[in-house]
């Protein structure tokens, strides 16, 4: 698939089986999806568009370039609010825009709560931010949101990812970079990623 980058980096490997494991606590589990969340950034930004500068150093004059796009991350609420603080540290002047969607246990639909976009865009790109894609229907849900917003470029950070959750973002919407830490094997029938983690949001909040 043209745009689906899964992370190949040792580092995320390795944090990646920590996370996984279930006699993790949930701090470690906090502090691995705020440590994956950084090295997955640090990949999804790779093609982010510069502006030549220079910049007057103690010595002299030195070519630079700084950032030309404002970003906007998007954590979806609740589990991807954990990605958010270490990749904002990296992005500090981005902006930061919530999107509250649960999933329904019964259809496995995403059901919208919560959305803070103001009314028109306020930038160039926009970098949705959830651990897991399993059916694909939340992350498919928040870039409609965003499109209908009159979001221009959108790209997903996930940290684990079903093919099928793939397959569904990609099918409605091909023009979406999807960037992920790992691609598991399935579904199961419940709608749960396997092997994946578990509950992203339970584990990261204590609530399992
Ligand atoms: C999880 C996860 C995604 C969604 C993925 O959230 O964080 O948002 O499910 O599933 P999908 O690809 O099938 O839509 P959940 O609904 O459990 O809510 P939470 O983050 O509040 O725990």
């Amino acid at each position: 698939m043209r745009n689906l980058y899964e992370s190949s980096h040792p580092l995320v490997k390795h944090k990646l089986t920590i996370l996984r494991d279930k006699d993790t606590t949930p701090k470690k589990f906090r502090e691995l999806i705020r440590e994956i969340s950084i090295l997955l950034a640090y990949e999804t930004t790779r093609d982010l568009a510069l502006e030549a500068t220079s910049v007057e150093t103690p010595m002299g004059n030195a070519p630079g370039a700084l950032l030309q796009e404002q970003i906007g991350l998007v954590p979806v609420l609740r589990a991807g609010l954990g990605m958010v603080e270490g990749v904002w540290e990296m992005m500090p002047s981005s902006e930061v825009w919530h999107i509250g969607l649960f999933r329904d246990e019964r259809t496995l639909k995403p059901v919208q709560y919560y959305n803070k976009l103001p009314v028109s865009p306020t930038v160039q790109l926009c970098i949705v931010l959830d651990p897991m894609l399993a059916t694909g229907g939340s992350a498919t849900a928040t870039v409609d949101i965003l499109k209908e917003w009159g979001a221009k470029r959108v790209k997903f950070m996930g940290i684990i990812a079903a093919p099928e959750g793939i397959e569904t973002l990609h099918g409605e919407h091909p023009d979406v970079d999807i960037h992920i830490g790992v691609v598991d094997e399935k579904l199961n029938d419940i709608g749960f990623i396997v092997p994946g983690l578990g509950d992203a949001g339970d584990r990261q909040f204590g609530t399992g």
